[in-house]
C-alpha cells in the first residue's frame, strides 16, 4: 500500500466564530478567513482536515448560553460533528495514521473552550474518533457517527439492546436522532411506532417504521396524542409498548404513559439533559408514586461523545443495522448560517450537513 503524499498544512484557515450570544444570525455567527490553523498535534492528538460537519440542536444552545466575553471563548468555533482526513499525528498516537478518513463528535468541554468543527482543521485526541466505514461517504459519516448516531446507541443500550418482537415508540422520529434510531430499532427486530408530523410519514416508513402517529393531527383531538396511544396500544397489557424513546420532549407523553407503556417498560428520554435544566429530571425521576409520580421508570440520558461510541455506530453500519444518514439538507461552509436557521426551526428531516471541503 502506498503512503499518501504529505499534505501541505496552511498557517491559516477558514472558521466560523461565535461573536455574540443569541439565535443564529449574522450578529452571532461570522465566517473568518484567516484564523490560525491548530499547531502540530502533541501527545495522542490528531490534526484533521475537516471535510464535513453536521449540526445538532445543542449547538444552538451552546451558542446562546456560553458567554462570548469569557477569555477562552473570544474566538470560539461552533458545532460538534465532523468527518475528514488525518493530516498529522502526535508522537503518542497508536491507532491511526496520516491519510486515514475519520469521523466523530466533540464534547461540550471542547466546545466550551473554543474548539468546534465549522473550521477547516481541528486537533482532537485519537480517543475521540473512529474510521469511516468502508463505502460510506464523508458527508454521511459526519451525520451518522456524530452526536445523533452516538445518542441513538446510548438509547438502544438503555433498552437492553432491544430484542426481536419488542414494541417501541419513537417520539421525534423524523429528526436527526430519531431518523437513525428508527433504523436501529427496526434493524434490531423491534416493531417501531414513529411519532412525527403527517408530512413526514412516508419518510419514517421508508426508514423502517411499521406504524406512524401524526402528533400534529392529534393536537385538536379529544385526549390528544396520549389519548390516541392509550386507545391504540393500551386496551390490553400485552398490547402495550415495551419502550418509549423520547427525542422531542413530551412531558404529557411520560405523565400518561402507564396507559400505553407496559409495567416493566421504560421511558427513555434525551430531552431535558445537562444542557437543558434539571426540572424534568427531578420531577420524573425522583418524585415517588405516592406524591403523584408516574409508575414507570424514567431514564434521562446524556451523551459524552467518544471514539468508542462512534465505533459502536460504525459497527451498526457494518452489520447493516442502520443503512444511511437521512440528510435534510447540505450547505456550503459559506452558507452554514442557513443550516443553523433550518436547525432552529426544529423541523429538520434527518441531519443538516455542512460541506467544509472536498
Ligand atoms: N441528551 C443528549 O445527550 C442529547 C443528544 C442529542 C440530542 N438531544 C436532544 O434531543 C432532541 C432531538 O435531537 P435531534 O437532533 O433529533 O433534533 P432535530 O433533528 O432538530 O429534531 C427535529 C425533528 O423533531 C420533530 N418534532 C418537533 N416537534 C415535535 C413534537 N412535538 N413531537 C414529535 N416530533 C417533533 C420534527 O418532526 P416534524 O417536522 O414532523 O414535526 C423534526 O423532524 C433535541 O432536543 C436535542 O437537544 C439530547
Amino acid at each position: 500500500m502506498s503512503t499518501p503524499p504529505p499534505t501541505a498544512i496552511p498557517p491559516t484557515m477558514k472558521a466560523w466564530l461565535v461573536t455574540a450570544n443569541g439565535p443564529p444570525s449574522s450578529k452571532t455567527l461570522t465566517l473568518h478567513s484567516a484564523r490560525p490553523t491548530p499547531s502540530s498535534p502533541s501527545a495522542s492528538n490528531l490534526l484533521i482536515r475537516i471535510s464535513h460537519a453536521a449540526l445538532n440542536p445543542v449547538d444552538l444552545h451552546l451558542i446562546n448560553v456560553l458567554p462570548t466575553w469569557l477569555p477562552f471563548r473570544r474566538n470560539a468555533t461552533p458545532a460538534m460533528d465532523f468527518s475528514g482526513t488525518i493530516v498529522a499525528t502526535g508522537p503518542g498516537v497508536v491507532g491511526f495514521k496520516v491519510g486515514d478518513k475519520v469521523c466523530g463528535a466533540l464534547g461540550v468541554p471542547q466546545i466550551a473552550f473554543g474548539t468546534g468543527t465549522l473550521a477547516e482543521y481541528i486537533s482532537v485526541p485519537e480517543g475521540q474518533v473512529t474510521t469511516v466505514p468502508e463505502g460510506m461517504s464523508l458527508a454521511q459519516a459526519a451525520g451518522m457517527m456524530g452526536i445523533a448516531g452516538q445518542t441513538a446507541t446510548l438509547m438502544v443500550r438503555a433498552a437492553g439492546g432491544l430484542k426481536t418482537g419488542q414494541k417501541v415508540l419513537i417520539n421525534g422520529a423524523s429528526g436527526g436522532v430519531g431518523s437513525i434510531l428508527v433504523q436501529a430499532a427496526k434493524g434490531k427486530g423491534a416493531m417501531v411506532v414513529a411519532v412525527c408530523s403527517g408530512a413526514n410519514e412516508g419518510f419514517v416508513r421508508g426508514l423502517g417504521a411499521d406504524e406512524h402517529v401524526d402528533y400534529r393531527g392529534l393536537e385538536a383531538a379529544e385526549g390528544g396524542l396520549e389519548g390516541y396511544l392509550a386507545e391504540r396500544y393500551g386496551k390490553e397489557e400485552g398490547e402495550k409498548l415495551d419502550y418509549i424513546f423520547d427525542c422531542a420532549g413530551g412531558q404529557a407523553l411520560y405523565d400518561k404513559c402507564p396507559g400505553y407503556l407496559k409495567e416493566g417498560g421504560r421511558f427513555i428520554s434525551i430531552v431535558g439533559g445537562r444542557t437543558q435544566g434539571i426540572v424534568p429530571f427531578v420531577r420524573n425521576k425522583m418524585r415517588p408514586v405516592f406524591l403523584g409520580g408516574t409508575p414507570r421508570p424514567y431514564d434521562l440520558l446524556g451523551l459524552a461523545p467518544s471514539g468508542k461510541t462512534a465505533g459502536e455506530v460504525k459497527g451498526w453500519v457494518e452489520a447493516g443495522v442502520v443503512k444511511e444518514t437521512p440528510v435534510d439538507s447540505e450547505y456550503k461552509m459559506e452558507d452554514a448560517l442557513e443550516g443553523f436557521e433550518k436547525l432552529a426551526s426544529k423541523h429538520a428531516k434527518g441531519k443538516i450537513i455542512i460541506k467544509i471541503a472536498e
